[in-house]
């Protein structure tokens, strides 16, 4: 079969990492999918970094919604991040031009989901984005697929591995604040601008997007309640562990008479459940349907290793010619159901 052509935009940490797995794993994805799956155009903003693979065969555009145009690619992966801007252009670009997409920028869904997803079905393209919510758990299409014959009553869990992180290395290591976000921040594990990590604003995103899944509805960004980690201190951490408990940043969807409620804040959680075993940079998603009731998953919600392993696995989908509705749905019956949500503030 003839090889899946891919245009990689951003060569970053998760960027690095697919193209690291790609290499390193190319015989195994080939076993798989039965076709090969090649890089044959990148971009970033700097041609001279090493980016730990030869990439002197590869077509290297500077602007990453030209690269989109590239009439010899199949599949544009965007891995730079951000709301607007060039992400948003290279996607549209993408799906202008008749290429799927692949995206971990849950910034990006979180604000233009709706409409991106409208784009891609209306060319009957893909956009995928396992890479978006909790790092390498498969969240999106434990939801989305593993749990589509349920109503989901609830689903909540430990969202960005940053904050999870902050939290674990306080309360082990006795360390301040601001020296573990930095750490973080060298481990590839906190977005360009960090307070979108500690503000709560990165959970919110994927809680958003989750929530499309999840209940089938649009995504509604702007109705989630949000509230970060920023105040919490070493002593707070002392005090819920001598009553039982850990503090973790949740982002918490569910369904209500009202609507869907979407909130994100930290909380305390029993030291022995689920949640409050998961420490460190991993993440938790609990969902709760009406079959299968809880289904719990675990894994490293940040990393190059783990976002690209999301990433690639979009890019067998696509390589097998497998296509689901973005959020589970047709995306033309999504704008009629507009989460209700409670908050509005
Ligand atoms: P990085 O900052 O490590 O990488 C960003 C990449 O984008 C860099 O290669 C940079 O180029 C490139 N870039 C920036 N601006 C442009 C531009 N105008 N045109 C072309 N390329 C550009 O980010 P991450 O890899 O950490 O994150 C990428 C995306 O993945 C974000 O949406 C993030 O939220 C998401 N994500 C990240 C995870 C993580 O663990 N880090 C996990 C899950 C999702 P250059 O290298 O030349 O500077
Ligand atoms: N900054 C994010 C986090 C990256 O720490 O969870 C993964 O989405």
């Amino acid at each position: 079969a003839a090889p899946l052509k891919v245009g990689i935009a951003g060569l970053g940490t998760v960027g690095g990492g697919v193209l690291r797995l790609l290499e390193t794993q190319a015989e195994l994805l080939e076993a798989r999918c039965g076709r090969r799956i090649i890089v044959t155009a990148v971009s970033a903003r700097d041609r001279t970094k090493d980016r730990g693979t030869d990439l002197s065969a590869v077509r290297w555009y500077d602007d990453a919604s030209v690269m989109a145009t590239d009439p010899d690619l199949d599949v544009v992966v965007e891995l730079v991040g951000g709301s607007d801007g060039i992400a948003k252009r290279t996607v549209e670009a993408a799906f202008a031009h008749g290429r799927h997409v692949v995206t971990a920028n849950k910034a990006l869904l979180a604000h233009h989901g709706a409409a991106l997803a409208l784009a891609a079905e209306e060319k009957g393209l893909t956009l995928a984005y396992e890479a978006a919510v909790a790092g390498g758990i498969p969240a999106i299409k434990g939801l989305r697929e593993g749990l589509a014959g349920n109503n989901i009553r609830e689903v909540h869990g430990i969202l960005n591995g940053t904050c999870n992180y902050i939290l674990t290395e306080m309360r082990t290591t006795g360390r301040e604040f601001a020296e573990v976000l930095a750490d973080a921040q060298k481990l590839g594990y906190a977005e360009a601008d960090p307070s979108f990590d500690i503000d709560g604003i990165d959970a919110a995103h994927k809680l958003a997007v989750l929530t499309g899944v999840a209940f089938g509805v649009t995504v509604d960004f702007a109705a989630v309640h949000v509230e970060g980690i920023r105040h919490i201190s070493s002593l707070d951490i002392e005090y819920a562990q001598e009553l039982g408990y850990r503090i973790r940043l949740l982002g918490i969807a569910r369904r209500t008479d009202q609507g869907i409620e979407q909130r994100v804040h930290p909380c305390m959680v029993p030291i022995g459940s689920p949640i409050g075993a998961t420490d460190g940079v991993f993440n938790a998603v609990v969902a709760d349907g009406d079959f299968v009731d809880k289904v719990v998953l675990v894994g490293r919600g940040a990393g190059a290793g783990p976002t690209a392993s999301a990433v690639v696995a979009d890019l067998l989908d696509i390589a097998r010619g497998r296509s689901t509705p973005t959020f589970g749905v047709p995306a033309g019956r999504l704008a009629s159901l507009v989460a209700s949500p409670i908050d509005r503030r």
